[in-house]
């Protein structure tokens, strides 16, 4: 791992985070607990200090083949979802959150396995660094997968929805889909409306709008410390 003197000061919030989430996991599980994994920068420093205690944890679920590629290199067992009956607490960054803690992700085009897990699971901590603090969503583009036959079909519907919808080049999920991103959505309000109109286009996978299910707990890094905020209705 990156030495704490060569950090920027962006991924100094985002290491102290992730430190604040490793304490706040290890005080929810027990040598049972199934550890949901996020996908990201912030997620990859949540990973490494996480193994420093992999002696008290039964195994993980991952959102994405990189994170389980990290977790297996570090020796923390890593389960299919459809093998564990219960994800006790997941873990991940994000690209955007508002107030109600409804988030943007997806920006590391992993967004339908994260929304998977983040489905499964019991609770969902949000860990990020203070830039990704918003009033409302939407100056980040918000990532869409979408069945790469469908991509031209979903862009004409996304712009039917108010966006502009742009092709991310070169990028395939894990899942073989591409990634849309929608610009100019903002600001997004109700999320969970848009969430649904745009996972209503046939063709679409799932957008990175985590409304419907949005995070149970967010700690945020600032420049004051760890803030640990909790959803608002
Ligand atoms: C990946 C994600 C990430 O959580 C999001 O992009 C934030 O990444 P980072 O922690 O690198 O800022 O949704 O699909």
């Amino acid at each position: 791992m990156t030495s704490d003197r060569t950090l920027s000061p962006q991924d100094a919030l985002k290491k102290a985070v992730a430190q604040a989430a490793v304490d706040y996991t290890l005080n929810k599980i027990d040598d049972k607990s199934i550890i949901g994994i996020g996908t990201g920068s912030t997620a990859n420093f949540f990973i490494d200090l996480l193994a420093e205690h992999k002696a008290k944890i039964a195994g993980t679920v991952a959102s994405s083949e990189a994170s389980a590629n990290r977790l297996k290199q570090h020796g923390i067992p890593v389960y299919d979802l459809n093998a564990v009956d219960e994800v006790t607490i997941y873990v991940d960054g994000a690209d955007e959150s508002n107030p109600h803690l409804e988030l943007i992700k997806g920006g590391g085009a992993a967004l339908t396995r994260e929304k998977i897990t983040a489905a499964v699971a019991k609770e969902f901590l949000c860990i990020a660094d203070g830039s990704k603090w918003v009033d409302h969503l939407g100056t980040f583009p918000l990532p869409v997968e979408v069945i790469p036959m469908a991509r031209s079909h979903v862009a004409r519907e996304l712009v039917k929805l108010g966006g502009d919808p742009v092709y991310r080049q070169g990028v395939i999920t894990d899942n073989g889909n591409v990634i849309i991103d929608v610009h100019h959505l903002h600001p997004i309000s109700p999320a969970r409306e848009l969430e649904e109109k745009i996972n209503n286009i046939t063709g679409v996978v799932t957008n990175g709008l985590f409304a419907l299910r949005p995070a149970d707990v967010l700690m945020l890094g600032t420049e004051d410390g760890v803030e640990t905020i909790y959803a608002t209705d």
